[in-house]
């Protein structure tokens, strides 16, 4: 599916998931918008998609502080003169049950994973409004769906991630915007590998163990979610709103451990 004369926003494209769903996009005509605050990462993945011939920039926001959600996207509408795809993708993890989870862990994680992705969100869909129409990928998580031993803060984010995609999802089903999220279950990223290293002990060990706990007994490639996203928001799933993919191997398909 082309996305040809389409701009695309993708935050957290610095790498993982982000940076994959910035070349997909970019490798389908897109013009892009990579974000992050890794100002060398950023400008690498830019000239990378550049090198290639694609049509790519680099804005760097750091999305704990409110103010720089609005002006992310009037940027990009400035330089690529549109916002036709939103991609919240940018996401923190901490590892920690309640009693672990410090005042900062916890306000920083709904800061990153909710309050920037609603404040996109709502700027994206202000502009959106006005142009016609539009659509919103959201990067919510598994563990969005279930619970997850050790990670309260994270899985209450990603719970609000998917009711944010239901609730903008009806509020715009009239205005020509589609909001959707995808749910990405073990995906090899540096986010993966560092829950890995907290294990302790060999990663690469870690990593197979965590394997053979998912039916398809693999984790993702960043790619493997990015072509997802890449559909959720092509003319492809034209009657496609509201919904949560899981792109998890079958995780979710399962009521507890698979044998
Ligand atoms: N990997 C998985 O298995 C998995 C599973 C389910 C859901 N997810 C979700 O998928 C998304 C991407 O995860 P990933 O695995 O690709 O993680 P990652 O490799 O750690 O990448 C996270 C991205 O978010 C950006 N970011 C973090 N804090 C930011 C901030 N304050 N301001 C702006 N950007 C910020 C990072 O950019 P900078 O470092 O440049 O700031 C980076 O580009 C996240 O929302 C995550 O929760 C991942």
């Amino acid at each position: 599916m082309s996305f040809s004369g389409k701009v695309v926003l993708v935050t957290g494209s610095t790498t993982g998931i982000g940076e994959a769903c910035a070349r997909v996009f970019a490798e389908s005509g897109a013009a892009v918008m990579v974000s992050g605050r890794d100002v060398a990462r950023g400008e690498a993945v830019v000239a990378s998609l550049r090198s290639a011939g694609f049509r790519a920039q680099f804005l760097a926001a750091d999305l704990r502080e409110a103010g720089a959600c609005d002006a992310l996207i009037g940027s990009t509408i400035g330089a690529f003169g549109g916002l036709h795809v939103l991609v919240n993708n940018a996401g923190i993890l901490y590892s920690a049950s309640a009693p672990q989870t410090t005042d900062q862990q916890w306000l920083e994680t709904m800061a990153v994973n909710v309050n920037a992705l609603f404040y996109l969100s709502r700027a994206a869909v202000r502009h959106m409004m006005r142009a016609g129409g539009g659509a919103i990928v959201n990067i919510a998580s598994e563990w969005g769906l279930n619970g997850e031993a050790n990670h309260v803060a994270y899985c209450a984010s990603k719970g609000a991630v998917i009711q944010i995609t239901r609730c903008m999802a009806l509020d715009h089903a009239r205005d020509n915007i589609r909001v959707n999220s995808v749910c990405p279950g073990e995906i090899h990223t540096r986010m993966v590998d560092q829950i890995a290293a907290k294990q302790g002990g060999d990663i690469n060990a870690n990593l197979r163990a965590l394997a053979q706990g998912i039916p398809m007994r693999r984790l993702a490639q960043p790619v493997e979610v990015a072509r997802c996203v890449h559909f959720l928001a092509s003319d492809l799933a034209s009657y496609v709103t509201g919904a949560n993919l899981a792109v998890d191997g079958g995780n979710d398909a399962t009521a507890g451990a698979y044998p």
